[in-house]
């Protein structure tokens, strides 16, 4: 079963003391633009930062459990600062939402930092950016506490601009010392080298370990698997996973953000993997897979003694279910690769009219006439 939404448990609170909907005393919260107002809210009230009260008038706007904008809220958010505060009745503050976290076992996300020293300084400036995103990430589905990033040190805080330091759980501590405090023996560490995917059954653990790494040069291949001999050095099991799509790392986004996104996304979100990447895969990503896929599909031909590489044009289709592909992603690609796209048909027409000959021990469809080259119109 997955585990809810800090939104979900927030509004069964709400629920259970007969609200269904909310607004806000807040020009700020929730950010109006938000894509989960209840989260922003609940966030909020959760830091302390206001409460949920019984208001004289009902609020002109005001969303829905579901985050749906409506009208006509007699509760609202109410910040901790505001003059009208003592006039209402607070129904809703945050040791009231503690109280019901505590009765679920959530886990704890830990970056470690073990290898920051390997890093150049614009790496270092990408991990502590990574950082603070997650940060932001952690926020839209749970709460801020449950991110804790270890290793840390003075260059770290400097540079982690974006990150409230004040609020996050930073330690200078090893991850090993920080699982002992917490009296967790046993990690899911997220490394790509690991044999085995990460899958629901890994969902019971206490703590998932992500390194805190940023690879521009390929100079740190295997440092998280380092990461995972530490840890189990002190003592501390290992469960070492990995996020595959379709069996391969290749197109998983690896930065530190999106991979506590997308683990989030399977364990809060119940998302199978490959949903829980594409939610977050950028063209880019999808880009560098398929270039490793396609040349899987090329078929050969020699036409008038010219070699081309001939793949089906539908096969666009069949990747854009599972790669975040634009039409223009796809013909990139094909540019790169110096490869041809051919409707399935017309591909089938001209082997039909080739003869197979295997040249270099490679087949080939060989074609020895130049009105059949006009077939391939963007040859
Ligand atoms: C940029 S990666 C660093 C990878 C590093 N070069 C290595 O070979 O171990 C940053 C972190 O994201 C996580 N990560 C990235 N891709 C992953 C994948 N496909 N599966 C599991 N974890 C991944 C790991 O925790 C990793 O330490």
């Amino acid at each position: 079963m997955s585990m809810k939404k800090l939104s979900e448990i927030f509004s069964e609170i709400l629920i259970k003391r007969g609200i269904d909907k909310v607004g806000s005393l807040s020009k700020r919260i929730p950010n109006r633009e938000s894509k989960n107002p209840i989260q922003d809210i609940a966030i909020a009230v959760l830091e302390n930062k206001g409460v949920i009260a019984e208001i004289g008038n009902p609020t002109a706007l005001a969303w829905d459990l579901r985050g749906n904008k409506t009208k006509g809220a007699k509760f609202a958010f109410v910040p901790l600062n505001s003059k009208y505060l003592s006039k209402f009745s607070i129904v809703l503050k945050s040791e009231d939402i503690m109280r019901e976290l505590e009765k679920h076992n959530y886990p704890l996300f830990i970056i470690d930092l073990m290898h920051w020293e390997k890093h150049t300084l614009k790496e270092k400036r990408k991990v502590a950016l990574q950082v603070a995103q997650s940060y932001g990430v952690i926020r839209d589905y749970l709460w801020g506490d449950l991110l804790n990033v270890t290793w840390v040190n003075e260059e770290f805080k400097k540079l982690a601009g974006g990150l409230p330091i004040e609020r996050v759980s930073v330690y200078e501590i090893s991850t090993a010392d920080f699982l002992k405090k917490e009296g967790i023996d046993e990690v899911i560490l997220l490394d790509p080298r690991a044999e085995e995917d990460l899958s629901r059954e890994d969902f019971n653990v206490k703590a998932f370990i992500i390194g805190g790494i940023v690879d521009m040069g390929g100079t740190k291949k295997g440092t998280t698997t380092q990461i995972g001999k530490i840890l189990e050095e002190s003592g501390i099991k290992v469960r070492r996973r990995k996020i595959t799509l379709r069996g391969d790392i290749f197109g998983v986004p690896d930065r530190i953000n999106h991979i506590l996104e997308i683990v989030l996304k399977m364990l809060v979100e119940d998302k199978s993997m490959e949903e829980a990447i594409l939610d977050v895969q950028a063209p880019i990503q999808a880009r560098w897979r398929l270039r490793k896929e396609l040349p899987k599909h090329a078929v050969r031909f020699l036409i008038d003694g010219k070699k081309f590489l001939v793949v089906e044009k539908e096969l666009y289709k069949e990747f854009s279910e599972w790669l975040n592909i634009r039409w223009e992603d796809f013909v990139q690609v094909l540019r790169e690769l110096n490869f041809v796209a051919l409707e399935r048909k017309r591909l089938h027409h001209l082997k039909k009219i080739s003869t197979f000959r295997l040249i270099n021990g490679k087949g080939h469809w060989v074609l020895l006439t130049k009105r059949a080259a006009l077939l391939c119109y963007n040859c």
